[in-house]
Parts: structure tokens; C-alpha cells; sequence
């Protein structure tokens, strides 16, 4: 394998974002991979803040009952007041009340907390369990441009909620041992979702994670990623740096708590092709 030359792949131009003269209806996409410590959180609120700079309306949907998008948001994930949680299991909860604005301009939150475990464990038992999420987002659709759902690290029935509320889906993969172990299994079940609950269900692309260039070892598995995906592979990849961690713990996004960090501008740069897609 030359990985010089894969990794050199013709580019394609990405335009810059033109701004919108109307809002909505939101574009749904997961941020889903069944592997741990991927980047899926660090994805979604990096993201959906650099798509907010680019004056989308976004909705990030924190779908992890480890609440991390919501501890990375600055919330105390015990005084959350309502969160996703209630919107599942009380079918008169009106999901504006659960949204919560952030720091960020134009970047809302539906959070969550170890409670979503709970709402799990009800939609079992229910008819249309699959879709609990989808008609739980459902009225906020025209309200937003971009709706982005952290999914847990597993492809349990929290995901699958996910996937139908969904049109696309991004898929973090981290350049490091392993990256591709599990994600035949990941397209197998986003295969599965299209054919049976959502046909509209796409992959929109895949994007290497905590990539680190001067390792030939990181240089090899974007390399493997490229020739396993093809054009799917978006053109950013997000090198690994140390504000990442810093800015969660913080509790901003990377975009306020290191505007024009390497970080900062791989995501805007990623947000464009988003865009663009
Ligand atoms: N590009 C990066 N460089 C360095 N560290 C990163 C990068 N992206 C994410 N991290 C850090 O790696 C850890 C895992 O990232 P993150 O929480 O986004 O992954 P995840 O896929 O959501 O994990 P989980 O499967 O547990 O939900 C976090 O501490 C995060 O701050
Ligand atoms: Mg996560």
C-alpha cells in the first residue's frame, strides 16, 4: 500500500457556506460508531458549534445516558431539570421545554443524564419503540437547519432510535489500532435500519479522528480508512491535540474556548464539507 499516495488524494474544492435567507427543516444526522472514545461527543458539539458560526440554526441532541455532551456543555448533568429522559416517557412533555440554550449562538441542547437508561428500559416494552425519538423531534424540525444526535457507544435500541430520526449519518473512526474492527457490523445495521424503519437513511461520510500525521502508524489506518470508504472519507481529518480534553472540561466548545486552534478550524473546515454534502 502507498500511503503517501493515498493520503494525497485529488481534493475537491469546498465552497464557503452561503448564508441562508430562511430556516429549516432541520437536516437529521447521527454521530454514531459502536466503538468507545471515538470522538463522537467531541464531534457533535465541535460541529454543531462551527455550523453555528456559520449561522445555522443547530440542535445538538445529547442521546448517551453518560450525559457527556451535556458535561461538555458546562451542565451539572444532576440539575438538568427536564432532559430527553422526560420527552420519551411523558407523551405531554412539549420538547421546547427540554431544549436549553447555550453559550453559542444559534447552538441549542437537548440533554440528557443516566435517566435516558431508565427511558431505555420503558421503550422496550412499547409499540414503535424504534421511533420514540423521531416523533419526539418531530416539531422542531422547521425551528432548525442542522440537528446533530451523540449516540452511545453501543447499536442497542437508543442508536436505532437515532438512525430512524435520521437522513444521514457521520461515522468517527479513530486513527489508531482497530479503527475498522466493528464497523462492518456498524454499516450491516445501518443497512438493516434503511431496509426496515427508515429508507431515507444514508451514510453522508467518515471522518478520521485524533489523527496524528507524524506517525506512520496514524498515516497507515487513514490510509486503510481511505481505501475502505473511498469519497465517504471527508477530506478533514481532526488531529489529535490536547484541546479537546481542555475545552470539555471547560465545558465549551472548542470554537469559544480556542477560536483558531488547529481543532477549531479542522472542524469549521469539516462543517463546510457538511455543507457542501
Ligand atoms: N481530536 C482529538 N484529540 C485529542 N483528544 C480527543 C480528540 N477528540 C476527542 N478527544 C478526547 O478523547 C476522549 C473521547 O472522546 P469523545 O468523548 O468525543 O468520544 P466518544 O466516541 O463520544 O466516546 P464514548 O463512546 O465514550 O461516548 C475525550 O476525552 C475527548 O476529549
Ligand atoms: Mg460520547
Amino acid at each position: 500500500m502507498d500511503i503517501d499516495a493515498i493520503l494525497d488524494r485529488p481534493k475537491r474544492l469546498i465552497p464557503e457556506p452561503q448564508a441562508l435567507s430562511k430556516h429549516g427543516p432541520a437536516r437529521v444526522i447521527s454521530v454514531v460508531n459502536q466503538k468507545g472514545g471515538v470522538g463522537k461527543t467531541t464531534t457533535t458539539v465541535s460541529l454543531g458549534a462551527a455550523l453555528a458560526e456559520y449561522g445555522r440554526r443547530v440542535l445538538i441532541v445529547d442521546f448517551d445516558p453518560q450525559g457527556a455532551l451535556s458535561v461538555a456543555l458546562g451542565l451539572n448533568p444532576n440539575e438538568l431539570g427536564l432532559t430527553i429522559h422526560n420527552l420519551l416517557s411523558d407523551p405531554h412533555c412539549d420538547v421546547h421545554e427540554v431544549i436549553k440554550g447555550t453559550e453559542q449562538a444559534n447552538l441549542d441542547l437537548l440533554p440528557s443524564n443516566i435517566d435516558l437508561a431508565a427511558a431505555e428500559l420503558q421503550l422496550v416494552s412499547e409499540v414503535g419503540r424504534e421511533h420514540a425519538l423521531a416523533r419526539a423531534l418531530e416539531p422542531v424540525l422547521p425551528d432548525y437547519d442542522i440537528i446533530l444526535i451523540d449516540c452511545q457507544p453501543s447499536l442497542g435500541l437508543l442508536t436505532l432510535n437515532a438512525l430512524s430520526a435520521s437522513s444521514e449519518v457521520i461515522v468517527p473512526l479513530e486513527c489508531e489500532y482497530f479503527a475498522l474492527r466493528g464497523v462492518a457490523l456498524l454499516t450491516e445495521t445501518i443497512d438493516k435500519v434503511k431496509g426496515r424503519l427508515n429508507p431515507n437513511l444514508q451514510i453522508m461520510g467518515v471522518v478520521a479522528t485524533m489523527y496524528d500525521p507524524r506517525t506512520l502508524h496514524s498515516r497507515e489506518v487513514f490510509a486503510r480508512v481511505i481505501q475502505a470508504f473511498g469519497d465517504l472519507v471527508f477530506q478533514t481529518a481532526i488531529h489529535r491535540t490536547v484541546k479537546f480534553p481542555d475545552a470539555a472540561v471547560a465545558g465549551q466548545p472548542i470554537e469559544l474556548f480556542a477560536p483558531g486552534s488547529v481543532g477549531a478550524e479542522a472542524y469549521k473546515a469539516l462543517a463546510r464539507e457538511v455543507l457542501a454534502r
